[in-house]
C-alpha cells in the first residue's frame, strides 16, 4: 500500500514539474530596463498569458523565449535543458508574430508545407501533415487560395496552423488576434483554444487585452514596467489581486483608503473616510497600518431604503460596510445598469447592477439619494 501511494506522490511530482522555467531573467537594451527580473514556471499543456499595458516587456519576455533576443542574465529551461544558447530554429519553439507575415505570393497550403519543406521531410509526411492541420483549422477548402483572398481570420488560422504544423513543444503567440475587430476576436479567441488544447501544446501569449487573456488563458501573468506583479488563474487574479496594480487593471474596482483598526486572527477593521469595513478574514498586517479596501462594482449593493433593517446578517446593520451618496450619473446597458454614486466623504464609486428580470431594469433615478453596502467577504484588503 505504502509503495503504490508513493508511486502515485511520484506521479503527481511529475506532473507538477514545470515545463518552462523562467529563472531571474532580464533584458536591458543600453540604459531601459525592458524586462526587470522574471522568474516564472509554466506547466506542461496549459495556455499562459503575459498581460500588461503597452511598454510594459512582454514582447521582449517572448522574444527571448522564442530566441531573437538574448537575456542580459538569467536562464531559460525546458523540460530542464537550457536554451538561452540556442539559435531560435534550433529551439522546439514556434512563434507567431502579430502581423501573421504570411508569403503573400504562396497558397494556403505551401504557406502551410513552407516550414516542413524547409527542413525536406518526405513528401508524403508533408502532404498528411499539411491535410490534417488545415482539417483542424476548418481551412481546407481555401487550400489554395492566396492569403489576400482570405478575411483576416481565415489568415489568422492560416498562421496557427503554420505554427503548430511543425509540432512544436512551445507556441508563442505575440498578440494573435490583434489585427481582427472586436466580434470576430472575440468568437476567434475560443477557436484558437480549441485548436490548442487539441494539440496538446503548451502555449505562451502576449497580449494587453484583459479579455482576451481572461477568455484564453489557464493563467495569467500581469505584467508591469518589466516585472510579473501577480500569476493565477483568471478568477484568482478578479477576485484576489495582490496589489493595487493588479486590481485597477483587470476590470473595474473601487480602492477605499483606510487604516487597520481592529486586527484579529478571523476579521479585520479598516477605517476610511467612506465607512468602516468589516472584513470577514483575516490578513497579514499590522494595526495602524494604512491599506486600500477594493471592492468590485458588481459586489455592491445600491438602494433607496437604508440596508439591512430586517437582515441581521447584514454588516450594515452594525454600522458596517454601507454608506450612502446621490446618483451622478447612470448608463442603461440592457444586461446591467451601470451607476456612479457620489458619497458624501466625496469619493466617487461605480455600482453595476446586473438587470435579471425586467422589472430589474426599473433604473433608479439620477440625483436620487442612495444607499451602498457589501458583504465583508467580498472585499479584498490591499497592503501595497
Ligand atoms: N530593440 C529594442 N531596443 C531598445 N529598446 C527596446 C527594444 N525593444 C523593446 N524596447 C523597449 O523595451 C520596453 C518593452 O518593450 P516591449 O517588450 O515591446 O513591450 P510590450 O510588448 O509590453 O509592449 C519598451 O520601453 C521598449 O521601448
Ligand atoms: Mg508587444
Amino acid at each position: 500500500m505504502a509503495a503504490v501511494l508513493g508511486s502515485r506522490a511520484g506521479d503527481a511530482d511529475k506532473v507538477d514539474a514545470p515545463f518552462l522555467q523562467l529563472i531571474a531573467l532580464v533584458k536591458r537594451f543600453d540604459e531601459a530596463v525592458a524586462v526587470a527580473g522574471v522568474t516564472l514556471d509554466i506547466r506542461q499543456g496549459e495556455i499562459f498569458a503575459l498581460l500588461g499595458s503597452s511598454g510594459c516587456g512582454k514582447s521582449t519576455l517572448l522574444r527571448m523565449l522564442g530566441g531573437f533576443e538574448l537575456p542580459t542574465s538569467g536562464q531559460i529551461l525546458l523540460e530542464g535543458r537550457d536554451l538561452v544558447r540556442l539559435p531560435p530554429h534550433e529551439r522546439p519553439v514556434n512563434m507567431m508574430f502579430q502581423s501573421y507575415a504570411l508569403f503573400p505570393h504562396l497558397t494556403v497550403w505551401d504557406n502551410v508545407a513552407f516550414g516542413l519543406r524547409r527542413d525536406h521531410l518526405p513528401r508524403d509526411e508533408i502532404a498528411s501533415r499539411v491535410e490534417k492541420m488545415l482539417e483542424m483549422v476548418q481551412l481546407q477548402p481555401y487550400a489554395k487560395r492566396k492569403p489576400h483572398q482570405l478575411s483576416g481570420g481565415q489568415q489568422q488560422r492560416v498562421a496557427l496552423a503554420r505554427s503548430l504544423v511543425k509540432r512544436p513543444r512551445l507556441l508563442l503567440l505575440d498578440e494573435p488576434l490583434g489585427a481582427l475587430d472586436k466580434q470576430l476576436r472575440e468568437r476567434t479567441q475560443l477557436e484558437v483554444v480549441d485548436i490548442i488544447h487539441q494539440v496538446g501544446v503548451t502555449c505562451v501569449m502576449v497580449t494587453h487585452d484583459q479579455g482576451e487573456a481572461m477568455t484564453m488563458a489557464t493563467r495569467i501573468g500581469v505584467m508591469s514596467e518589466g516585472r510579473i506583479l501577480q500569476v493565477g488563474p483568471p478568477v484568482d487574479i478578479y477576485e484576489t489581486p495582490n496589489c493595487t496594480f493588479v486590481a485597477d487593471f483587470i476590470g473595474s474596482v473601487n480602492l477605499f483608503k483606510g487604516q487597520i483598526t481592529v486586527d484579529e486572527a478571523d476579521h479585520v477593521i479598516v477605517d476610511s473616510p467612506e465607512c468602516r469595513h468589516y472584513v470577514s478574514h483575516g490578513i497579514t498586517g499590522t494595526l495602524g497600518m494604512g491599506v486600500h479596501i477594493a471592492i468590485r462594482p458588481e459586489k455592491i449593493g445600491i438602494q433607496q431604503s437604508p440596508p439591512g433593517a430586517h437582515d441581521y446578517d447584514n454588516p450594515a446593520e452594525l454600522g458596517f460596510n454601507s454608506s450612502y451618496g446621490s446618483i451622478r450619473d447612470l448608463a442603461y446597458l440592457g444586461s446591467q445598469t451601470i451607476y456612479h454614486v457620489l458619497l458624501a466623504s466625496g469619493m466617487a464609486i461605480k455600482v453595476t447592477k446586473s438587470n435579471d428580470a425586467r422589472h430589474d431594469a426599473i433604473r433608479l433615478p439620477v440625483g436620487g439619494k442612495v444607499y451602498v453596502w457589501w458583504w465583508g467577504s467580498d472585499v479584498v484588503v490591499l497592503t501595497q
